[in-house]
């Protein structure tokens, strides 16, 4: 059977891992070129490794390949949270996401409302017009309270000194994660950042547990209640609000807000109102950043059994790198990919939306989309209902995708009242 192109290079000497971080986006298209394939061999944190970024070969590898397949995140961030649903595989994995699915259905969301509510209507009263707002920082604010709010039940109005700490010390926690100590030395590896992290997640979980002991959120007696009885019942419940409350979620919400701001507001025309008016375009315009600016690159999996993708064998015991943001940018998946198109969307078939992999895809897709949607709605609709925004002129709007994704300078705009 064929074997994908590419070297797997010699163990240390052939290792790609610097030149991946250091321009992700670069790496993967000089391979696709020079390989004339979408699919490649590279040898990345020393170890064989197939890049996915074929959109049809991504799909097949979360929705058909699953039991063949382990999430690779243990080695990066396993210390760093603890034990939690993306480092547990097999039934394991299975019956912790039945438990954990409950805290995010739909009507489980619904009750979030008030909360989000409180939250956004008093970040967007404070927009101060009369001078220009950075938008990821805004938005890192709004979803950072979110977050700490509803999982935690924590009230930045009378808590903020409280809040002040777990957001600082969300921060030491984060700065722990792009730092792992891996085989491999990598660019942003430093051992001092990673125990002052380490120590951080120890002052996360304390305030965890007196949070819990208050009872002072609905969210943390949700998590308790479907957690199973069992000596595993308390890192279940702290291990798990840890992964929601740290850095990562709302960083992933605030890139994807801030680049539909950025795409919105280079627009010609009035798709800011458009937007409140035709909740299809506001689907349209949700899916199509999403399909541009995926938070994260894309995802990994170490091959347990052999696995036959698209034609192509990957051995077991090899790594793989599905890449999102290259994928969605496949010419055989989408016309124009490198365009911002929301009409592409419009009246569009179920079977195109399952090309885009912003949340994964297949058994193990991300559990929190409805909130997701929740967030970004309620944002967005009240920010466009009290303001109207224009990009400041001469940005530089090229992304950063690492860690995650978002614009390498922040986006600022002007906005004006939409009564003025
Ligand atoms: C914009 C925000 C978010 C993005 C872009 C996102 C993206 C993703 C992606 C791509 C995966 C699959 C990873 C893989 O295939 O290896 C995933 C899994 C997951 N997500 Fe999200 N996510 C977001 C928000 C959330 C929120 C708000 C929660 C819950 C509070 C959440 C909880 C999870 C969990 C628990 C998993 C692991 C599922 C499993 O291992 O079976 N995510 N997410």
């Amino acid at each position: 059977m064929a074997t994908i192109p590419g070297s797997v290079g010699l163990p240390v000497f052939g290792d790609k891992s610097y030149e991946f971080y250091k321009d992700p986006i670069k790496f993967c298209q000089k391979n696709i070129s020079s390989h004339k394939s979408r699919l490649f061999y590279a040898r990345f944190l020393n170890k064989p490794t197939a890049f996915i970024c074929s959109n049809k070969a991504v799909q097949e590898l979360l929705t058909v390949h699953n039991d063949s397949l382990e999430l690779g995140y243990k080695a990066f961030m396993g210390e760093i949270f603890g034990d939690n649903i993306l480092f547990s595989d097999g039934e394991d994995a299975r019956t912790l996401r039945s438990s954990l699915k409950q805290l995010f259905t739909q009507e489980s969301v619904d009750t979030y409302q008030l909360t989000i509510d409180s939250v956004v209507d008093k970040a967007v009263a404070s927009i101060n017009p009369k001078e220009p707002t950075c938008v990821y920082s805004l938005m890192k604010k709004i979803c950072t309270e979110i977050c700490l709010s509803v999982f935690l039940g924590l009230n930045f109005s009378d808590a903020s000194q409280t809040a002040d700490t777990i957001v600082a010390l969300t921060t030491t926690h984060w700065h722990g994660i792009i730092s792992v100590p891996l085989p491999l030395k990598l660019p942003m590896t430093s051992g001092s950042t990673y125990s002052q992290a380490l120590h951080a997640k120890d002052s996360l979980l304390k305030i965890i547990i007196s949070k819990r002991e208050e009872s002072s959120g609905q969210f943390a007696q949700k998590v308790e209640d479907t957690a199973t009885s069992g000596g595993l019942r308390e890192v279940f419940i702290n291990n798990h609000l840890l992964l929601f409350t740290s850095a990562l979620v709302p960083k992933a919400l605030s890139s994807l807000l801030t680049s539909l701001i950025m795409e919105v507001g280079k627009k010609e025309g009035d798709l800011q109102e458009k937007l409140l008016s035709d909740p299809d375009m506001m689907e349209a315009v949700l899916l199509e950043v999403q399909r541009l600016y995926p938070p994260f690159l894309g995802g990994r999996r170490i091959v347990k059994k052999d696995v036959v993708l698209g034609g192509w064998k990957i051995p077991s015991g090899h790594s793989i790198m599905y890449v999102t943001q290259a994928a969605h940018r496949d010419p055989e998946a989408f016309v124009d990919p490198d365009t911002f198109n929301p009409h592409r969307w419009i009246n569009c078939s179920p079977a195109e939306k399952e090309k885009l992999f912003c949340f994964g895809a297949g058994p193990r897709s991300c559990i929190g989309q409805h909130l997701v949607w929740k967030i970004f709605k309620t944002i967005i609709v009240r920010l466009l209902c009290s303001w109207k925004f224009k990009l400041l002129g001469d940005q530089d709007f090229s992304h950063k995708w690492l860690p995650v994704s978002k614009p390498k300078q922040d986006v600022k705009v002007q906005f004006t009242s939409r009564n003025a």
